[in-house]
């Protein structure tokens, strides 16, 4: 009874094990091919075809654009080559420090320290573009950051109008002007509220989306990046991946957002994230460097660890 059983039960075995294997192949090309198809992340850029490449940057109005802090200094930084050195991990182990040196402007963003990086990101500044949720931590340690290394030492602040403008109310802007007053060789400035609505405006113009009804966020590189194609007549930019990079598959390994916390959050996580948020407001990361690609054409912008 047992030998006869044995026959038929094997056979019918061998089908289910046969069905399974067939069900669970099924499933994973199905899966694989359906995940190849679909991007990372939803772009938030969409109308490439509306974009206009602004051609004008150059032109703009400094002086009713960038508003001394204190006293009556104009901002007259014009450089030849820039570097614009990043704030992302990727600049790490370049060994790029000593070539940023001898650039004839430095600029970085934030909070971004050079102490203890020199060798990848150099160890000058001539222009720190500070947004204000970072005004605090670059106060705190003015020996980092408000250390005199070059002759035009120059700090700008962005933020909303009703926290960094002229004679805004609230401590920010206390803070920002007693610090002015107190390194009289720093020159700082903050960004006037009809610049800020240019800024706006050239989001507008260069993504065909408005920045408010989109619930977009400028980052400080944005900022930074108009501003050093105002002071700079070349520019290479150290460590900003090119807008496809987080997209592609396989997945690039975990790079920390910025070089200096080794333990914060994923690059790429944190552009793809931001660029496919629609609920409240979001930076536009990706957008953004879509965007400095259409640029570096115009304003010999070249982009260096990675090169693209
Ligand atoms: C800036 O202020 C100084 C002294 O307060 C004055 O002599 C100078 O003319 C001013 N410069 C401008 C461009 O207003
Ligand atoms: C530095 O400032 C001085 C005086 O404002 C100006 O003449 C000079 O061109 C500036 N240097 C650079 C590199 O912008
Ligand atoms: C930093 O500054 C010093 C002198 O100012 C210089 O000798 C050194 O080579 C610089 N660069 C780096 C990468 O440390
Ligand atoms: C400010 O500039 C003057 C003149 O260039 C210089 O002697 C002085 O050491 C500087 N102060 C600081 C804190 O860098
Ligand atoms: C572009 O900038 C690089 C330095 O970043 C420079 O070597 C090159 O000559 C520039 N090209 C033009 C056309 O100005
Ligand atoms: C977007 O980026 C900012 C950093 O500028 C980060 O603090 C925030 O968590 C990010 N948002 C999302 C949804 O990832």
């Amino acid at each position: 009874m047992g030998l006869r059983l044995n026959g038929k039960g094997q056979q019918s075995h061998r089908m289910v094990i046969f069905f399974a294997v067939f069900i669970l192949m099924t499933l994973l090309i199905f899966y694989t091919s359906n995940n190849s198809n679909e991007a990372v992340y939803t772009p938030f850029h969409v109308a490439a075809t509306k974009a206009v490449t602004a051609k004008d940057l150059k032109r703009w109005s400094r002086k009713d654009g960038f508003v001394p802090v204190y006293g009556n200094k104009s901002l007259a930084l014009h450089c030849g080559n820039c570097a614009l050195v990043t704030s992302s991990s990727h600049v790490l182990s370049s060994r790029a420090g000593e070539e940023i040196d001898r650039m004839e402007c430095v600029i970085r963003m934030n909070d971004a320290p050079t102490l203890g990086y020199e060798a990848d990101v150099g160890n000058r500044t001539t222009l720190r573009v500070v947004a204000h949720t970072s005004v605090f931590r670059v106060v705190r340690r003015p020996n980092e950051y408000l250390r005199q290394t070059d002759r035009n030492f120059t700090i700008v602040f962005w933020g909303p109008p009703n926290k960094i403008e002229k004679n805004a109310k609230g401590t920010l802007y206390r803070l920002i002007q007693r610090v002015g007053m107190t390194y009289s060789n720093v020159s700082f400035f903050s960004i006037a509220p009809n610049r800020m609505r240019k800024f706006d405006n050239l989001f507008h113009k260069e993504t065909g989306r408005d920045r408010q009804k989109s619930h977009s966020w400028l980052s400080t590189g944005w900022f930074t990046m108009v501003i050093a194609i105002e002071i700079c007549d070349n520019i290479k930019v150290y460590g900003m991946v090119p807008p496809n990079y987080c997209g592609k598959k396989p997945l690039s390994k975990k790079m920390p957002y910025h070089y200096y916390k080794p333990r914060g959050s994923d690059e790429c996580l944190m552009y793809i994230q931001n660029e496919s948020s629609r609920r409240g407001s979001h930076h536009r990361f990706i957008t953004e460097k879509q965007v400095f690609g259409r640029w570096a054409k115009l304003y010999n912008i070249t982009f260096t660890h990675p090169t693209w």
